[in-house]
């Protein structure tokens, strides 16, 4: 699996996400869409993205009944995003039922990954409100576990999760993981964070970087730096 820097595009317009992207003249980085910017701007945001020539993720995280989803993934294939997502916890029955919408007639698909338990959920929330009583590192290994049972390429996960996930479900399983920070930048929100090397020791095949890199006072030398630390 090529490693590669994902930088999410956590805008809420379409001017603020171009102006950004314009300042990267001789790279063409891979980017993320998540909800925000994709329900500011619709489908069009991506066409007009991919256009610019680059490797699309659209974090929609879809969770809904199987043929929902299926459909719904139908009409994303088409966008031609280069990655998608969905929840595990909507079980291996929507888990196939994406992957066959998704595929297109030739039998092409984006890269399909799960989410496990969102970072924003502790077990103490997991096991309050979700009623779900087994520890969380076991939790999210099971949840991907479920996704390479039903044929999805991968995860979404904590950088440090990635090993652990690579030795349950195989080193070709997808682990692409959020929360990354330069050793020497702000931790923001993000409980729990590793830097781009230290990613990449642990064995994550794409980084997902926002702020580190939107917000930097010269976003392709931050950009830049990511990828030599993490790419190599
Ligand atoms: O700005 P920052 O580098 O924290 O951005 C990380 C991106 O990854 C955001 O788009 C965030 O929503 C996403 N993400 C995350 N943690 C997860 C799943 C997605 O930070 N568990």
């Amino acid at each position: 699996m090529g490693k590669d820097v994902i930088i999410a595009l956590d805008f809420d317009s379409k001017e603020k996400t171009l102006a950004f992207l314009d300042s990267f003249v001789e790279e063409k980085p891979f980017v993320k869409i998540g909800m925000e910017l994709y329900y500011a701007e619709g489908p069009a945001i991506v066409r007009e993205i991919k256009a610019r020539g680059h490797k699309i993720f659209l974090d929609l995280k879809l969770h809904d009944i199987p043929n929902t989803v299926k459909k719904a993934m139908a009409v994303l294939a088409r966008l031609d995003v280069d990655m998608t997502n969905l929840h595990a916890g909507g079980t291996k029955a929507m888990m196939e039922a994406a992957l066959e919408g998704l595929t297109r007639p030739d039998g092409t698909r984006p890269i399909l990954i799960a989410v496990t338990q969102l970072t924003s959920t502790n077990q103490e929330r997991m096991e309050a409100d979700l009623l779900i009583k087994e520890p969380i590192d076991e939790v999210v290994l099971h949840y991907a576990k479920c996704a390479a049972e039903a044929g999805l390429a991968g995860v979404v996960c904590s950088p440090l999760e990635a090993g652990k996930v690579h030795e349950k479900c195989g080193d070709g399983f997808v682990t692409v993981t959020p929360g990354v920070r330069f050793a020497d930048g702000d931790v923001g929100d993000q409980a729990r964070v590793t830097t781009p090397a230290k990613a990449k020791e642990i064995g994550s095949d794409y980084i997902v970087v926002g702020r580190p890199i939107t917000q930097a006072a010269d976003p392709v030398a931050a950009y830049r730096r990511c990828v030599a630390e993490f790419v190599g």
